[in-house]
């Protein structure tokens, strides 16, 4: 390891693979993750066992959505020369770490996460009354800590699970930490992101269909803008609008320029333009800031090996950092791999 990389904090952020990502993913988290190349060490995980504490009945799907959520990344801009991509499963110091701190973490704390409460409650159709659903943030935890990251940066949802890998890591320095502490306690960064709608008004989400996705092709995007909501107000074309309280006027907001933010304020309260108009504009903004993500998109899309041999250089790293680590956990737990002599207990 240079001397720079060193001086260097560490990120660590993981993402679920739930196929192809969209807009709502990069505002959220890639775009975030992209910038933070420049400043930090970076470890970027694709989650595929976190998939499981959900989809464990059918895993047909994890692999080809995995290496979907890679096209994505490098296509983002994630560059393999300075992050480190990879595939949870593909570093067994996970599951080990996971195993080891499952120990120390006392039930309690599994069932009072809020994601784990409302999930069980809102997810129906699967039953989340399982070990592994329970052990998500624990495996979260293992994630993180096995990079003895600083820094996790993550949306709103997931700051619980990250205070509780401050706890856990504090409660296995406190346990086996002789003088100084295993693990840092990491922190999270809070990626303030604005609310991106859908195409329907609601929250960008999968789940709700009104997404638009990174390897949407221009015309799929201008036809999903142009089914898109306005604001309810503007019935004919001569009433006045406001881009505040439409969702065309939020993406305008995160993607347009200050100049055409401009004409659409103006345009939309003096009903000077119309609603075709103005869609058209942001679909403009939409394609030119995708066209370069699937220009690098096609090159793995043409040829996943590609993609693929990124996340086995990844495996390669993320393992020797893992493992420098695992060898911290195991002497302080006492169960180095190296022969000791037995100790016999003082009478
Ligand atoms: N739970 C996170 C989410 O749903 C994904 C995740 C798993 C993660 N492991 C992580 C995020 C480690 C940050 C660090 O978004
Ligand atoms: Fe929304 Fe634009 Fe129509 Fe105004 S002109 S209501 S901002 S789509």
């Amino acid at each position: 390891m240079t001397p720079a990389s060193k001086s260097r904090k560490r990120v660590l952020s993981g993402m679920r693979p739930t196929g192809k990502l969209h807009l709502g993913n990069y505002v959220g988290a890639l775009q975030n993750w992209v910038r933070m190349q420049d400043e930090y060490e970076c470890f970027f995980c694709v989650v595929d066992w976190h998939a499981l504490t959900t989809d464990y009945a059918d895993t047909s799907q994890v692999k080809s959505n995995s290496l979907e959520a890679a096209f994505d990344f490098l296509a983002a801009g994630l560059d393999p020369e300075r992050s480190v991509i990879f595939l949870q499963s593909h570093i067994p110091a996970h599951a080990e770490l996971h195993l080891l701190l499952s120990m120390i973490t006392p039930l309690g704390w599994l069932e009072r996460v809020p994601t784990y409460k409302e999930q069980r409650e809102n997810i129906r159709d699967k039953d989340l009354g399982t070990y592994g659903f329970l052990g998500y943030p624990v495996l979260q935890a293992a994630d993180i800590l096995a990079y003895k990251a600083d820094v996790v940066p993550v949306g709103e949802d997931q700051v619980a699970h990250i205070e509780l890998t401050r706890e856990i890591a504090r409660r296995f320095n406190g346990f086996y930490g002789t003088g100084q502490p295993v693990f840092p306690e990491p922190q999270s960064l809070l990626t303030p992101s604005p609310r991106l709608p859908g195409t329907d008004g609601r929250k960008m989400s999968k789940s709700y269909g009104n997404a638009i996705l990174l390897a949407d092709p221009e015309p799929v995007v201008r036809q999903k803008l142009k089914t898109m909501v306005t604001d309810p107000a503007r019935v004919r074309r001569s009433d006045p609008g406001n881009p505040d309280v439409c969702p065309v006027g939020d993406l305008h907001k995160i993607f347009s320029s200050k100049e055409t933010m401009a004409k659409v304020n103006e345009g939309c309260r003096s009903a000077g333009i119309g609603c075709i108009e103005c869609k058209g504009w942001a679909a403009d903004a939409l394609v030119s800031l995708l066209n370069p993500m699937q220009e690098r998109r096609r090159k793995y899309e043409e040829n996943p090996r590609l993609a693929w041999d990124i996340l086995e250089d990844g495996t390669r790293r993320a393992s020797a950092a893992a493992a420098e680590t695992m060898k911290d956990v195991r002497a302080a737990m006492e169960m180095s791999l190296d022969y000791e002599a037995p100790k016999v207990a003082q009478q």
